[in-house]
């Protein structure tokens, strides 16, 4: 039993948000009690265990004092399993535990992602919806195990990008279909489409136990070349995909990005009431709640 690896191993190493969250105690009471699970639960020696707390989200407003948080946690052995991290966003309101967990992260365990993860996260960008259903999205796929094809994809990444995503697994590069299946017109929507067969394929790879970082830096002209994209396509993004690595390997100018807070703008500077400008009005009432009036 392949969980088993674990059992009894070492001292258990808790690993939450960005080292040190926002758990109450009965998070801590929560996680323990999953932890007596832990032997029997671990999916695999290297993985770290995934496991989800969700807050008490009934009063859909973050508690007086507090800021609500989907939580997962990483369990992992201290110095047998790698100390992969999470970094799950600290929501105003509670969302789904998946969107909170997914991040960027630029350390890849060296283990290659199975053929049926990469068929089910391909599988979740396929039934994105989009433009007249014209699916303009494409990826082109490589794994470690196809070096060539691995290689040429790494050398259209801009060096800052290689340094790390050559480690990764799987590379990919998303193209977007320029012009409309139907009628050869322009498809005006052909990169909100591929955003949202990507966002579908990074949710479906968290719950894989997966993650991603895509990246805007690369060739774009070398990729079209030396991956045949045909003119009518727009390379639009590198992906690195992979099981978390430790983060600990990384350079060190890395770490701080690693390691760092995730940032987010406001609901002022993106949602607003009405017409452009005007904010919501809830936001206010939440912020007085955060305050704790
Ligand atoms: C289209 C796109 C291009 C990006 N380009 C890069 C890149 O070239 N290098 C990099 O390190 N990160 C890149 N990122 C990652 C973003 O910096 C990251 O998604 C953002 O900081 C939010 O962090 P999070 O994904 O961990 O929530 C890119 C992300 C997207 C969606």
């Amino acid at each position: 039993m392949p969980g088993m690896v674990a059992r009894g191993l070492g001292v258990l190493w808790l690993s939450y948000g960005v080292m040190g969250g926002n758990m109450q105690p009965e998070g801590y009471a929560q996680v323990l009690s999953t932890i007596i699970d832990f032997g029997m639960s671990l999916p695999e020696a290297g993985d770290s265990a995934r496991f989800r707390h969700s807050p008490d989200s009934s009063a859909g407003v973050a508690p007086p004092g507090g800021v609500l948080s989907s939580t997962p946690f990483s369990v992992v052995l201290r110095g047998i399993l790698p100390a992969s991290m999470d970094k799950p966003a600290n929501t105003r309101y509670p969302i789904h535990d998946l969107i909170a967990a997914r991040w960027s992260p630029r350390a890849f365990a060296q283990k290659p992602v199975e053929t049926g993860k990469l068929y089910r996260i391909f599988e979740a960008a396929r039934w994105a919806p989009s433009s007249f259903n014209e699916q303009p999205w494409g990826f082109i796929v490589a794994t470690q195990q196809d070096e060539d094809a691995h290689r040429a994809i790494a050398d259209c990444l801009v060096e800052g990008n290689r340094a790390w995503a050559e480690l990764a697994p799987v590379l990919m590069i998303s193209i977007a279909k320029l012009t409309l299946d139907r009628n050869g017109k322009p498809n005006r929507h052909a990169y909100h489409d591929l955003g949202q067969a990507m966002a579908l394929m990074l949710v479906q790879a968290t719950d894989l136990g997966l993650v991603a970082h895509q990246m805007g830096g690369f060739d774009q002209d070398k990729a079209r070349q030396t991956l045949n994209i045909p003119d009518d396509y727009d390379p639009v993004a590198a992906i690195a995909l992979g099981y978390p690595g430790d983060a600990e390997k990384l350079p060190r100018e890395l770490h701080e990005s690693e390691y760092g807070p995730r940032q987010r703008k406001g609901f002022e500077e993106f949602v607003w009431s009405g017409v452009f400008g005007t904010p919501m009005p809830f936001e206010s009432r939440v912020k007085r709640a955060l305050e704790g009036e």
